[in-house]
């Protein structure tokens, strides 16, 4: 029996929500495993309404689930930064889910804006780390609103978390089909303090350990223009916080954009959230026109991190059939050719 939370957050994340359930409980019938859900209440409605963002007992209280699923968090009443960190990123670091996992498959029948790429050439796994890097909330600022005003945002990195994730990102490489092949996306020429810690962990992890994956370099500008010009280099890439955050979105768009694209917030050994890379989307809010897939990818995500992998794979196949089938026009908001809950009910009966 799994226990799983589910934070629906805001904007659209509860209409996912519901269609993401539809495939776990389809998933859990075909799969036969057992679950409950709990739902908790966070986000902006909450914050609004109470002035809380991650009440300590909710923070409890999430560690003692099996896995998290969360829609989305960000609300245009609340000041940016508010939710994000008080929550989003309070719970990444809190449960010290150390691995953002993005996967970037285009799927067939998915329109990419990359011309002349299709499904073998966009198949690669991003390894973002997610405790650190500029996302510490290490600085501060002094003699603010005057005109002698003086930011620093620090860009905290240790060898022990560089090396976790790069441990992550070789065994994904060890276990893909792929390419046996692992970039590493940084920016040793400028950041050289912090990416010498990278680099040294990179190579000593990989010499010492992983002697059968290749080893591959980029500039985080330079893979930018690779991700689009030849996203068939990449296998496995593994890059710090902002740059992971940075070039996901490229990865995003070119699997099909944010109705699709999903991630998971993972502790290898503690628990782990998972989620669509996209917002929420408050222009859509209520209106039944968002695409689930990307929260249902994440629900899939989930489902293989427990470890039912017959029942992730009948989610996965799920979603693929949908797409072959022609019936969803767009992975667009409002450009379906169907709503929001008809593709949810259409993935799960597929499932
Ligand atoms: C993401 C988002 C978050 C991030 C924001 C909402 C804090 O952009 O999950 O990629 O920067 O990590
Ligand atoms: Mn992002």
């Amino acid at each position: 029996m799994y226990n799983i939370a589910i934070i629906p957050g805001d904007g659209t994340g509860p209409e996912v929500a519901t269609e993401a359930l539809k495939s776990l409980e389809a998933a859990a019938g075909a799969g036969g495993f057992e679950y409950e859900t709990n739902h908790l209440d966070l986000g902006g409605e909450r914050y609004l309404r109470t002035g809380e963002t991650l009440p300590a007992s909710v923070l409890e209280e999430l560690r003692s689930y099996d896995a998290i699923w969360l829609g989305a968090i960000g609300h245009p009443g609340v000041e940016p930064g508010v939710l994000e960190k008080g929550i989003l990123l309070r719970i990444r670091f809190e449960l010290d889910q150390y691995i953002n996992l993005r996967p970037v498959k285009l799927y067939p029948n998915v329109e990419t804006p990359l011309k002349d790429k299709g499904p073998d050439d966009i198949d690669f796994v991003v390894v973002r780390e997610n405790t650190e890097g500029l996302y510490s909330g290490m600085g501060g600022v002094q003699y603010g609103g005057t005109p002698s005003e003086v930011s620093t945002q620090i860009h905290m990195t240790t060898y022990r978390g560089a090396e976790r994730a790069i441990r992550f990102a070789f065994e994904i490489a060890r276990k893909r089909d792929k390419d046996k092949q692992l970039h590493m996306v940084g920016k040793t020429n400028v950041l050289t303090y912090v990416q010498g810690t990278w680099w040294r962990a990179f190579n000593e992890v990989g010499d010492a350990d992983y002697p059968d994956i290749r080893r591959e370099y980029a500039h985080v500008d330079a893979a930018s223009m690779w991700f689009i010009k030849n996203p068939e280099w990449f296998d496995v890439v593994v890059t710090d916080n902002l740059f992971g955050d940075i070039i996901t979105d490229i990865g995003a768009i070119i699997q099909g954009g944010m109705g699709i694209a999903a991630g998971g917030n993972i502790n290898p050994e503690g628990v782990s959230m998972f989620e669509p890379i996209g917002g929420s989307a408050p222009k859509y809010e209520g209106k039944n026109s968002i695409n689930p897939l990307a929260g249902i990818s994440a629900m899939q995500m989930l489902i293989a991190h427990l470890g039912e992998n017959e029942a992730a794979g009948r989610v996965e196949g799920a979603v693929v059939e949908a797409l072959a089938s022609g019936r969803i026009k767009s992975m667009s908001a409002g450009e379906m050719g169907m709503s929001t809950s008809e593709v949810g009910d259409y993935v799960a009966s597929l499932v």
